[in-house]
C-alpha cells in the first residue's frame, strides 16, 4: 500500500508504542510503520515521559486548587504527537478536555477515540464547523456566526456548544472587549447556541496583564448582570499559573507547564510548582574522530581545532527540530557528560566537541534535552537562546515518538 505523506503523518501522530527503556530502542520495532520508511536505530527520536506528565498535571491541579484543566495540546501536542499526549492525559481526572488550533488535529483526536471535550481555537469554514459539531468538537467563536449556527442546530436538533473568545488586548483573535456586547447578546439569544465557556488570552506583559484581567472581569460581570450565562470562564496559560493566581477563574488553560517545562526561566526555583520535563530528544553517535590542530568542522569552516581534539557527529539537525542556534552554546549529554555543540547545526547533523580523550564511540546514546538537571529544555534554551516553545513545537512530526 502506498502511503501518502498526510496519512503517514497522521499515523505518526498516533503512536501507541511503549518501551521500557531507551536502551531497547535499537532492537525495538518502529513506532510508526510506513512501507516507504524505516528509521535507522541511530536516527533521532522523541521520548515522552508518562510519569512526568502525570506528575505535572497533579502539580498544576494543586496550584489551581483543583480547578479543571483544559490541556492545550496544539502544534502536534507541543511536539510529542497530539493523539499521544491526549491519550496519556485523558485518563487523568484533573484534565477537563483539550484545546487545539488546527481543525485536523481536533478531528484526529476524535478519530483516535478520545472522548473528553475538545475546544477548537483555530479557524474553520462553514463545512468544517458542521463536521466539528458532528464530532462533538466545540468551536471558539468571535465573529457573527449566528445564522450558520442556526442552520447546524436545525439539522442536529441540538444547540451548538461553543466558547466565546474576547480580546482584551492581545489583538490576535477574539472580539474586542469594548465591542463584544452585540455579539455576545446575539449568541446568547439564539436557541441554536449553548455558551459553554468564555475566554481571553494574556499578552504576558505583567503590568498590562492586570489591565487585561480588569477588562475581562468587568466585561463578563456586565453580561452576567444582564442574565447571560457565560459558561466556564478561562484565561490562564502556563505564564499565568505562576504570575496571576487571580486569573484562574473556573478553569485553567496551560500547555507548556503540563509538559514539565518552565515557560520563563525566572519561574525555575520559585517553588511555585515542581515541573518535570516530559519530553526529550535523543539520537545515537554516528561517528567519532580526532581532528588535528588546525582541522576544521562544519560548513564555512565554522570551527577550527585549536589543538588535537576528539569530536563526535550526531544525526540530528535543524530539519529534525534541533535549532541552528544550538551551536551557540547548547550541550549534549553522552555517557553522563555534557559536551558542547560546535561549528554549525546543519539540516541533518551536528557535531559535538569531546575533548582530548576518546570518550565516546559510535552508537553511544546522545541526549539533546531531557528531564535531567543541566540538560532540561530550559537549560538548552538558556545556553543558546532557542525558546523552549521552538525546541518542542519545531520537532519534526516524522520523528518517531516513544512513550517511556
Ligand atoms: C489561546 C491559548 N491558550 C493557552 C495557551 C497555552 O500556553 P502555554 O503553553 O504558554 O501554557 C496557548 C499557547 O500558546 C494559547 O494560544
Amino acid at each position: 500500500m502506498k502511503t501518502s505523506r498526510r496519512s503517514f503523518l497522521e499515523a505518526g501522530l498516533a503512536l501507541p508504542l511503549v518501551l521500557n527503556s531507551a536502551t531497547e530502542i535499537a532492537a525495538a520495532p518502529r513506532a510508526t510503520e510506513s512501507p516507504d520508511s524505516k528509521d535507522s536505530s541511530f536516527d533521532p527520536w522523541v521520548e515522552i515521559h508518562k510519569e512526568n506528565l502525570r506528575h505535572n498535571v497533579q502539580e498544576i491541579s494543586r496550584r489551581v486548587s483543583a480547578r479543571p484543566i483544559l490541556a492545550v495540546i496544539k502544534n502536534n501536542g507541543y511536539g510529542m504527537g497530539v493523539t499521544n499526549i491526549a491519550s496519556l492525559l485523558e485518563p487523568q481526572p484533573e484534565i477537563f478536555g483539550f484545546a487545539v488550533v488546527k481543525f485536523h488535529e481536533a478531528m484526529s483526536l476524535r478519530d483516535a477515540g478520545l472522548r473528553k471535550p475538545i475546544l477548537l481555537l483555530g479557524p474553520f469554514d462553514e463545512n468544517n464547523l458542521e463536521d466539528a459539531v458532528a464530532r462533538n468538537i466545540m468551536p471558539m467563536v468571535y465573529t457573527p456566526l449566528g445564522p450558520a449556527l442556526d442552520k447546524i442546530a436545525a439539522k442536529t436538533q441540538k444547540p451548538v456548544p461553543l466558547h466565546i473568545c474576547i480580546d482584551t488586548g492581545i489583538g490576535r483573535v477574539g472580539v474586542p472587549y469594548h465591542q463584544a456586547a452585540p455579539l455576545v447578546r446575539d449568541l446568547a439569544s439564539r436557541k441554536s447556541v449553548q455558551i459553554r465557556g468564555t475566554m481571553m488570552t494574556f499578552t504576558e506583559d505583567p503590568d498590562f496583564d492586570k489591565e487585561q484581567l480588569r477588562r475581562f472581569t468587568e466585561t463578563c460581570a456586565a453580561f452576567e448582570k444582564e442574565g447571560i450565562a457565560l459558561g466556564k470562564k478561562h484565561a490562564a496559560s502556563s505564564f499565568s499559573l505562576f504570575q496571576h493566581p487571580d486569573s484562574f477563574f473556573d478553569m485553567v488553560r496551560p500547555g507548556m507547564a503540563i509538559y514539565g517545562i518552565y515557560s520563563e526561566n525566572e519561574f525555575r526555583g520559585t517553588g511555585v510548582m515542581d515541573l518535570r520535563p516530559a519530553i526529550s530528544l535523543k539520537a545515537r553517535v554516528i561517528y567519532a574522530k580526532k581532528l588535528r590542530k588546525g582541522d576544521s568542522a562544519g560548513y564555512n569552516r565554522a570551527y577550527l581545532a585549536k589543538d588535537d581534539v576528539w569530536v563526535a557527529t550526531l544525526p540530528v539537525g535543524h530539519a529534525d527540530g534541533w535549532p541552528r542556534t544550538a551551536a551557540k552554546g547548547a550541550k549534549v549529554r553522552i555517557n553522563g557528560e555534557l559536551f558542547p555543540v560546535i561549528a554549525s547545526v546543519s539540516a541533518s547533523h551536528c557535531i559535538v566537541e569531546i575533548g582530548s580523550e576518546e570518550k565516546v564511540k559510535i552508537g553511544d546514546l546522545a541526549t539533546c534535552f531531557d528531564w535531567q538537571p543541566a540538560s532540561r529544555p530550559e537549560d538548552v534554551s538558556e545556553s543558546c537562546g532557542a525558546s523552549v516553545y521552538d525546541l518542542t513545537m519545531h520537532l519534526n512530526p516524522l520523528l518517531p515518538r516513544r512513550v517511556v
